[in-house]
């Protein structure tokens, strides 16, 4: 982007509420394109001002009859740019230019195939001799009439209307999903619309976004100073360095050792912040508070609740002394949006998962979060632009509430050390294995039942570890990944002979759903 607020270049998405908006601009990312999403309200008049290079409709949960069913300025279908609408966005541009939508009596969902028609400058270079695409459908309404001056770009067995084009407009707009994984040349459609019929310029980078993102963190913070709560995963970690390069020292870094992180960790954090980027840290050793409030306790939701509490307890204690601060920075990324209908659309409903719950209402801050559009993988492309180490770009998920919520049952000291010994042996051996990277996450959890054993001549009655180890794309579904039986049998006798207080391993095989990664 070259002006303030300028889309010159770039393509606008207009969010009609659909659960996939984000995942739009992803793909459009991908292609090295710059992009925003805007409510799907928005004038033309301001869409004339911003001069995107093409627009995007996205789809929406809502039916066009419904009472309320969004709809857009008509005008926009009358700009000099190219439009590309997605299932209700298409619904919306054959409403919006006089074609007759039916209510459909039968939804059509998952997997269909279209046959181009005349394809269009959209779906040129697909489908073959045959003209037969896979794509992913998911709608209730369909096109029964189209607009005048439009033509059939392709058909399916339940949409007679596919997708359809006006040659004269460079309006395109397709009945399925080309934003979805499902939709195997979803990612080349994209690729048309930008380049072929927008003229895209493929230069956008995560360099570009660090710009971008450094530029408006400056705007917006202006002389102003930001807490940063580091938990030494990636998210807070990016968006440390991120604000530290935007607005320097006036970035105040808060690390609280909890007492529940891994083996090596708060010191890990230090050494690369402090050590490497050289941005100051306070460190505020609060283990044996936190420990002695959770002393016992079994109830993994009153675990919770304690950490958080107290965690907000010595964040705030800490930050007394930044009266001026007027920001708390926070690794919120897209897929924490949770039901999240839309993320800038009027309409939303967005239920945020704080990563520091109740601080910002308790302590009067506006939130500053700069990776609230991206994708995990994304942050770690931002992490490593930046020059994260890949101990940290690369680092698996860990939860706020940490080893707490792995040692099932009672919450003591001596168990919690039994479970970190554990740990670390699963993250050497998944390191050595080279499965660390590829692995969503992998760590040992303490169950809270005892076994019997034998070890040497005696019997034992001991703890079990579990090992879980699951591949997930963002953390909502997850599958168990099949670990190698050496490896499997390496960790059972590491942790075994190592582990003072295990005398036995067992291996989780639950997918989420109906589980959960962690088990508390
Ligand atoms: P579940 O167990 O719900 O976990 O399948 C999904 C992802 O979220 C992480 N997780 C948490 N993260 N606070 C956090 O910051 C929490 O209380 C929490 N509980 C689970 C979990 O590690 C996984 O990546």
């Amino acid at each position: 982007m070259s002006e303030k607020g300028s889309l010159k270049g770039s393509i606008l998405i207009l969010d009609f509420g659909s659960q996939y908006t984000q995942l739009i601009a992803r793909r459009v990312r991908e292609h090295h394109v710059y992009c925003e999403i805007h409510p799907f309200n928005l004038s033309t008049e301001q869409v004339r001002k911003m001069d995107p290079d093409g627009i995007i409709l996205s789809g929406g949960p809502a039916s066009i009859y419904d009472e309320g069913a969004p709809q857009g300025d008509p005008a926009l279908l009358e700009g000099d740019w190219p439009v590309l609408g997605i299932c209700y966005g298409m619904h919306w541009i054959a409403q919006a230019s006089g074609g007759r939508v039916a209510r459909g009596e039968t939804r059509e969902y998952g997997g269909a195939e279209i046959v181009s028609e005349d394809g269009g400058e959209l779906l040129a270079g697909l489908g073959g001799e045959t003209g037969r695409i896979k794509v992913w459908m998911s709608h209730g309404d369909r096109i029964e009439k189209l607009p005048q001056g439009y033509q059939v770009l392709a058909k399916s067995r339940g949409a007679p209307v596919a997708g359809f084009y006006h040659p004269g407009k460079k309006i395109f707009a397709v009945q399925f999903h080309p934003e979805v994984h499902h939709t195997p040349d979803g990612k080349e459609i994209l690729r048309n619309f930008l380049f072929r019929v927008c003229g895209c310029d493929p230069s956008w980078t995560m360099h570009s976004f660090v710009d971008h993102s450094v530029r408006s963190l400056r705007d917006r913070i202006k002389d102003g100073t930001v807490i940063c709560a580091l938990s030494g995963g990636v998210d807070s970690s990016v968006v440390a360095v991120l604000l530290h390069q935007a607005i320097g020292d006036r970035l105040h870094c808060i690390f609280v050792n909890n007492g529940l992180l891994r083996q090596n960790e708060a010191e890990r954090v230090r050494e690369v912040f402090e050590g490497h980027f050289k941005i100051p840290l306070t460190y505020v050793e609060a283990s044996d508070r936190f420990l002695a409030k959770l002393e016992g306790v079994e109830d993994p939701e009153q675990k919770r609740r304690i950490i958080g509490e107290e965690f907000i307890r010595v964040f705030e204690e800490e930050a007394k002394g930044e009266k001026d601060a007027r920001f708390l920075a926070q690794g919120t990324l897209y897929p924490d949006v949770i039901e999240s209908i839309s993320v800038k659309g009027p309409s939303a409903v967005i239920k945020t998962h704080h990563n520091v719950g109740g601080l910002p209402e308790k302590m009067d801050l506006d939130l500053v979060e700069p990776l609230r559009e991206l994708f995990k993988d994304e942050v770690r492309l931002v992490g490593r632009t930046l020059g994260l180490p890949d101990e940290i770009v690369l680092r698996q998920p860990f939860p706020g509430p940490g080893l707490a919520v792995r040692v099932l049952g009672k919450l003591t000291r001596e168990r919690l050390e039994i479970l970190r010994r554990a740990d670390r042996i699963v993250e050497d051996e998944i390191i050595r294995a080279g499965l660390y990277e590829s692995i969503w996450q992998s760590f040992a959890v303490l169950l809270p039942v005892r076994t019997v054993g034998v070890m040497g001549d005696e019997r034992t009655y001991e703890h079990v570890i579990a090992l879980r180890a699951v591949q997930s794309q963002d953390g909502m579904t997850a599958d168990w990944v099949r670990l190698p039986y050496d490896l499997l049998a390496t960790l059972s006798s590491r942790i075994i002979n190592e582990v003072q207080g295990v005398n036995r391993v067992v291996y989780d095989i639950s997918s989420k759903p109906p589980s959960t990664i962690e088990w508390e």
